[in-house]
């Protein structure tokens, strides 16, 4: 093994991340080559910097013109869209969204956690994050409605085994089927993931529902070490008073030595920049200090350097840009908000026609951009082919049981017509 990772695994086998590196997690660690050097010539290198492999005239990255005029030259000099990222991502960037993060979870004012790193959009962090803690024959304990990708990402990635549980239980987050899950994973340590507002469902608990959720960790923690890796892809995104409006991270962060907390979050939905490939990764644990949250980042910049080696660069300037000076960016974050909060509105209301249905059965929901249905026996997978050849509409089918809506992408006066077309589709296939 290489001896930076043996260093870095000598500070972490002092905490709880000790229990979940993976093979791979240990022998990872950030190399002493081009990047280091040039990130150190970067700062040393007064008069020629010879090192890293980047075309450069008068101190700027000689470019095409025809992008770059694109752009306006006293906003955004060639080096902001053209250069490689600095490791690990804008130091301005991080330090923002890391501002930014207190601002909107106040639970983390004072707690110590890792400067966010910039990945390449949240499936990236998540992968990363599967790859440095989870490997062959590990459990990874998930409600049993999640985000598909989950099972590429842990199943096939790492070769781990979902242990699903039963999300809900008389319309609202089922606790104890977690503990039960947690309790039963194989060892002395478990690892879970967790996303709210939830896909496929479009559910986020209650603030009451966390502070029991938490509670329940803390006693499961006497008896097991837990790795937490929490999604926050549609954080924001709360319609209801009762739900809970902070991440699951600001709780998680400092509650038990031996709980590791990974929050991944990102632009892609939060600041409405979908295809701009940044997003964020976070460590937080009540036994790490300092120098493990270095090792973490050590280890995580080895592996973004072995994968995608830099993140989006005209992506992360555009984001600093609009979130340090944007005219609009609370006004069009505000606009969004109440654009799905309107479409969330009528869908909630127009499901109540539907009450009484034996066909559908629409799953808790209260935030972020989907509501699914559970197809009670029947296909998913042959409501959604008929409902797109006969009638042309799309959604998703997922392990042929739920039925998924994204109406986030349907104009509010169309929701009626979306649903209607549902029910009439279901009645027409299984009545
Ligand atoms: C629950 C959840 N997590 C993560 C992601 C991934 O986001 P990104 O596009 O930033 O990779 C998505 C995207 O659909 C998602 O629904």
């Amino acid at each position: 093994m290489n001896e930076l990772a043996r260093e870095l695994n000598e500070v972490l086998d002092r905490t709880v991340v000790s229990s979940f590196l993976s093979p791979l997690g240990r022998r990872m660690y950030f190399p002493k080559g081009i990047v280091a050097q040039s990130a150190e010539a970067g700062e040393k290198a007064k008069n020629y910097n010879a090192t890293v492999g980047l075309a450069t005239k008068n101190g700027e990255p000689i470019h095409l013109s025809d992008i770059y005029n694109r752009f306006e030259k006293d906003v955004f000099r060639p080096r902001d869209i053209f250069n490689y990222a600095p490791g690990g991502g804008d130091k301005a960037l991080r330090a923002l969204w890391k501002e930014e993060m207190i601002r909107k979870n106040p639970t983390l004012k004072g707690k110590s956690f890792s400067s966010p790193l910039v990945t390449s959009g949240l499936t990236h962090a998540i992968s990363m994050a599967a790859q440095l803690f989870v490997s062959n024959g590990d459990e990874v304990v998930c409600p049993d409605l999640f985000w598909d990708n989950y099972d590429l990402i842990f199943s096939e990635l790492t070769d781990a085994r979902m242990i699903p549980f039963t999300f809900f239980k008389d319309g609202g987050f089922n606790t104890e089927a977690l503990r039960s899950a947690l309790l039963s994973a194989k060892g002395d340590a478990v690892r879970l993931i967790l996303n709210f507002p939830n896909n496929p469902t479009g559910y986020t608990p209650s603030h009451e529902e966390v502070l029991s959720i938490v509670a329940m960790l803390k006693e499961v923690a006497k008896e097991k070490k837990i790795l937490i890796i929490v999604d926050d892809a549609y954080f924001g995104l709360f319609y209801e008073k009762e739900t809970e409006k902070e991440s699951l991270f600001a709780y998680l962060c400092d509650l038990d030595e031996n709980i590791f907390a990974i929050k991944g979050d990102a632009a892609t939905k939060e600041e409405m920049a979908w295809g701009f490939r940044v997003g964020f990764i976070t460590y937080g644990g009540k036994g790490l200090d300092e120098a493990a949250y270095q090792a973490l980042t050590n280890k995580t910049l080895g592996m973004i350097r072995c994968t995608v080696s830099n993140c989006d660069r005209p992506g992360q300037s555009l984001l600093l840009d609009a979130m340090k000076n944007g005219k609009h960016y609370a006004e069009d974050k505000e606009k969004l908000f109440k654009e799905m909060n309107l479409r969330y509105d009528i869908l909630k209301k127009e499901l109540e026609n539907y009450k009484d249905s034996s066909l559908l059965k629409p799953y808790p929901f209260n935030s972020g951009y989907f509501m699914a249905f559970d197809t009670l026996s029947n296909s998913a997978e042959e409501l959604r082919c008929y409902l797109l050849d006969k009638y042309g509409v799309g959604a998703v089918s997922i392990f042929d049981k739920t039925f998924r809506l994204a109406y986030c992408s349907v104009e509010p006066e169309k929701i009626k017509d979306l649903v209607a077309l549902v029910y009439k589709a279901a009645g027409e296939l299984w009545s």
